[in-house]
């Protein structure tokens, strides 16, 4: 097996490695430390600003999403706190606070995405586009449509959209919306696929402005060398990098 790639900070490998697990959530750690490292190429590529995340739930996959931020910059947690009751806002609270992501660098934004316009998500980081959104809300082909549509208006230049449970036996639909998404929208194209973990730490899609694209992947082909699993992703006619921890190809005898 690949190891878990390094997340680029001390702050989330020590999340990662002492907290992660112990946040209710439903995303992997394998996909926690992919995204981190995402963020820090953005840093090195001069990409900077706030990231979103559509279903923050507890916030196990936000807090290390925000430990990934450079000074100054903030994260948009966005959820409609309701399921599996209205305490959850409260336990997103205490788990960002107690595991160092204090308010200053966050906003707590309970809403229904659906229903979002494009300059009310931005009104919470006074009119900045963002640089990163995790699409984790509700698992439907419709509301998937009306999140990446939000968050395409949304994204900052050299901005990257994730999408999670992906390919997921529960939500077959999903894909869908993503391929009718992909074809209304050629500027953006898939820059690489995570792995599942698990059937709940389940498949993410990253996306990315097709201008981006060469530039990231460049990189990513030497950050992610163990995780990149040889044959790739095939949307006809684009292909892209999967990122797995078991990157064996079958055995054919
Ligand atoms: C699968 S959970 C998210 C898990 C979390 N991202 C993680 O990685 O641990 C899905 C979340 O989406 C939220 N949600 C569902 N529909 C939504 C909507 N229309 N707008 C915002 N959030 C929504 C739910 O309340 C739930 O907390």
């Amino acid at each position: 097996m690949a190891p878990i790639p390094h997340s680029g900070h001390a702050a989330v490998e020590a999340y990662l490695a002492e907290g992660y697990s112990s946040v209710v959530g439903m995303s992997s750690r394998f996909a926690a430390a992919i995204c981190a490292r995402l963020l820090r190429l953005q840093t090195e590529e001069g990409v900077g600003g706030p990231i979103a995340e559509i279903g923050a739930f507890e916030g196990r996959f936000f807090i290390a999403l925000a430990h990934a931020l450079e000074p100054g910059e903030i994260a948009l947690g966005i959820d409609i706190f309701a399921w599996p009751n209205p305490e959850v806002k409260d336990r997103f609270e205490a788990n960002c606070l107690k595991h160092g992501i204090a308010p200053e660098r966050r906003v707590t934004i309970k809403a229904d995405a659906g229903t979002m316009s494009p300059a009310e998500l931005i009104g919470h980081t006074g009119g900045e586009k963002l640089r990163f959104i995790h699409i984790d809300g509700e698992h439907s082909r419709a509301a998937l449509s009306k999140d990446l549509a939000l968050a395409t208006a949304c994204l900052a230049e050299g901005g990257l959209i994730v999408l999670d449970d992906m390919l997921h036996p529960g939500y077959p639909t999903l894909m869908v919306a993503v391929q009718e998404y992909l074809a209304a929208n050629p500027g953006i194209v898939p820059l690489c696929i995570i792995d599942r973990e698990t059937i709940v730490g389940a498949t993410k899609f990253v996306l990315c402005q097709r201008d981006w694209f060469e530039r990231y992947q460049a990189v990513m082909l030497t950050i992610f060398k163990e995780q990149v699993w040889p044959l790739g992703a095939d949307f006809e006619p684009h292909w892209c990098l999967v990122l797995s921890l078991d990157t064996r190809l079958a055995a054919i005898t």
